[in-house]
């Protein structure tokens, strides 16, 4: 049953994921895979549960019910020992840059080197250095969090999630905040480390430009339920209200459209 995914190239299979609040369903029996090497990026109106959805991928909420396999392996199944392989296998780059404010900004980047990386401590420095310069903070490295604009904390956060090079990357939302030759700077990073290191991303996003330039599938979520799943191509001759207000983008209309 498991070897199905893991043959048609799937990395990651979600199926019939319910995900709760106390009584209340955000996420509604969601089924998706998301193919090896892939971008694959979620779509949605703010408070759709797209966090959600990636909180629950990364094992650090459980599910209330349904399926979330890595490698055709459930991991609510797993004991605490699997789950954190698991997790060391990728990066997550939350919506908040999720920063230590009491370390530097290159202690930060530095974590998951020194945490789990059977990193050669000598390498670790130029290995933070070159991060923090592929998002364009080479200068940063001895700063303090709290003396960042919040654009640049969030691409220090960026560079935290790559630190380990880990098969798996989970950005939720990470051109938010950055200017329009940044945000176009992280797309070629994130092409560019698909194509060299065949990293597999997950992306929250709401800039079509990048969306366009960098999106293998899309998933797009309306009120905690997957209303569209393909390419952007399929997406944007899509019949689908929701899909084509998003691609059409009367984006006024569609991110103050609140769900409950
Ligand atoms: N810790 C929590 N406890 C209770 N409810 C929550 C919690 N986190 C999120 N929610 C609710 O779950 C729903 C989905 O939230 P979520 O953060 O996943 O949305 P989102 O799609 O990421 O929105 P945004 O685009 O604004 O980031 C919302 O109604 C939100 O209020
Ligand atoms: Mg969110």
């Amino acid at each position: 049953m498991s070897g199905n995914h893991t043959e048609n190239g799937a990395i990651i299979h979600v199926k019939d994921l319910v995900a709760k609040y106390g009584d209340t369903t955000v996420l509604d029996h969601v089924t998706f895979d998301v193919a090896r090497g892939n971008i694959f990026v979620i779509l949605g109106a703010s408070g759709c549960g797209k966090t959600t959805l990636l909180k629950h991928m990364t094992g650090l909420i459980p599910a209330a019910s349904g399926v979330i396999e890595y490698g055709g392996k459930n991991i609510a199944g797993m004991d605490e020992e699997e789950l954190a392989l698991m997790q060391r296998g990728i990066g997550i780059a939350f919506q908040s840059s999720g920063l230590f404010n009491s370390m530097t900004v290159g202690e930060n980047v530095a974590l998951p080197l020194v945490e789990y990386g059977e990193v050669d401590p000598r390498l670790i420095d130029s290995i933070v250095r070159l991060k923090l310069s592929l998002v364009g903070l080479a200068n940063a490295q001895h700063k303090m969090p709290g003396e960042l604009s919040g654009g640049m904390r969030k691409r220090a956060g960026l560079a935290r999630a790559i630190a380990l090079d880990p098969p798996i990357v989970f950005f939720d939302e990470p051109s938010a905040g950055l200017d329009p030759i940044m945000a176009s700077g992280l797309d070629e990073l994130v092409l560019n480390l698909k194509a060299l290191l065949g990293i597999t991303f997950v992306i929250v996003t709401h800039e079509l430009d990048s969306i366009r330039k960098v999106a293998d599938q899309v998933l797009m979520l309306d009120k905690g339920v997957v209303i569209f799943t393909g390419t952007v191509e399929e997406a944007e001759n899509s019949e689908h209200d929701r899909v084509r207000q998003f691609f059409e983008r009367r984006p006024d209309e569609f991110m103050t459209q609140r769900n409950i």
